[in-house]
């Protein structure tokens, strides 16, 4: 099959695009450099095999799974799925994680996933393709920094995305995704809790905006979301007016206010695989589009606008860091062991309590809203009744 790469009116950005970027995000000008320059350059077919071969029999003779992001390259997503591991959104990453009875992990995507992996398994050896894969919200909070912003606003309850630090992490009182973050925000809204957001100020006004909470935003945001234009996504929905808009959260809201669905890759999926539309535009990285392209061969991907005229590339919308993986580092790292992700033990402990949260309130949550009885004597978390009390109000 074709992947859905080549239906794409879109270029890879260039670097002189990125730099750009890299202006208003000093900090970061180095690191972006550093990530297009580390990008791998294709293999031949035969390479491709030759690294495949290797990598299913190191995963077997190492008792490893590998875990693989939707933003990936598409070679490695269907390895990942060849070899009865899986690619999803980062929460059902970290579930896969922490749930599979492998001892080792290879987990491909950006550095928060593969220290999401070891904080909830911390007797388990998590490698990665290139540990210098990162996330420009990760770079935009540095822990120094959010721990002043906390300390000015001691009365906030900390509510931290999860592509941050494991200190940024340990300093939160809760760390959610960007598929469960409007429901763990609305149940402390319930309870009458003003929160501290951070990184990223496009999804925390989304859930301000969806939620009704008081929330005091950082104000980070995704290099590739943080490109896609809402009046060139408005022409484009005119031209295309049968089409529907999926739109990630992370995007600036004059983009998300044109969208049909706003949600998690994995929900973005599931909105292809259940709408009865032919064709989509699709807000996010554009690595998502080889598993939609599976799921759905006969539909149609636009890709969202990133510049108006004049600019450099329309479509820029890669993420640099996520490119980096490919598949002969994660040969290399299953053969040589080095690229093992590593946490403190005492941060990881602090890390990981917000984490686990997180994981139970998605699984009462999940429990809840498939209608399955829950016992509610002996203790329980109070968003387990706040959850049961909204499911009789059909609210969720
Ligand atoms: P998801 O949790 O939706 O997969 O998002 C992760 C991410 O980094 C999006 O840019
Ligand atoms: Fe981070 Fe954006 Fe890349 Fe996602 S797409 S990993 S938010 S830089």
């Amino acid at each position: 099959m074709q992947t859905a790469i080549n239906h794409y009116p879109y270029e890879k950005p260039s670097l002189d695009h990125m730099q750009q970027h890299a202006m208003h995000v000093e900090q970061q000008a180095c690191t972006l450099q550093h990530a297009w320059a580390k990008v791998p350059e294709p293999l031949s077919a035969q390479q491709q095999q030759h690294y495949q071969t290797n990598i299913k029999r190191l995963l077997k003779e190492k008792n490893a799974v590998m875990v693989a992001h939707y933003y990936v390259e598409p070679e490695l997503q269907d390895l990942a799925l060849a070899t009865g591991g899986m690619v999803g959104d980062s929460l059902e990453m970290a579930k896969f994680c922490q749930t599979h009875p492998a001892e080792t992990l290879l987990v491909v995507g950006v550095r928060f996933m593969g220290e999401t992996a070891k904080i909830l398994s911390p007797h388990k050896r998590v490698f990665m393709p290139d540990l210098d894969a990162t996330c420009s919200l990760d770079l935009g909070c540095p822990i120094a920094e959010f721990n002043q912003f906390c300390d000015q606003h001691p009365d906030r309850t900390v509510v931290v995305y999860a592509n941050t630090s494991a200190e940024v992490k340990a300093r939160a009182d809760w760390v959610v995704t960007s598929s469960i973050a409007i429901e763990i925000v609305s149940y402390l809204h319930a309870q009458g809790k003003k929160i501290l957001w951070g990184p990223d100020r496009h999804l925390g006004t989304y859930i301000q905006n969806q939620t009704g909470a008081d929330m005091l935003l950082w104000q980070g945001s995704c290099i590739v979301h943080n490109e896609f234009k809402g009046i060139e996504l408005l022409h484009l929905k005119q031209k295309h007016p049968n089409a529907l808009v999926l739109v990630h959260p992370e995007s600036p809201t004059e983009v998300v206010v044109h969208a049909d669905v706003v949600g998690s890759t994995s929900k973005l999926l599931h909105a292809v695989m259940e709408a009865d539309h032919d064709t989509f535009i699709v807000a996010t990285d554009q690595g998502i589009v080889h598993e939609m392209q599976k799921q759905a061969p006969n539909k149609k991907f636009i890709a969202a606008p990133t510049a108006g005229k004049g600019a450099t590339c329309k479509s820029c919308a890669f993420c640099p860091w996520m490119a980096m993986n490919g598949l002969k580092a994660c040969a290399d790292v299953l053969q040589h062991g080095h690229q093992e992700v590593h946490v403190d033990d005492a941060l990881l402990e602090r890390a990981q309590q917000p984490i686990v949260k997180m994981l139970d309130f998605s699984a009462t949550y999940q429990h809840v809203k498939q209608g399955k009885p829950l016992d509610l004597s002996g203790g329980k978390d109070a968003y387990a009744t706040w959850l049961v009390e909204q499911h009789h109000a059909k609210r969720i």
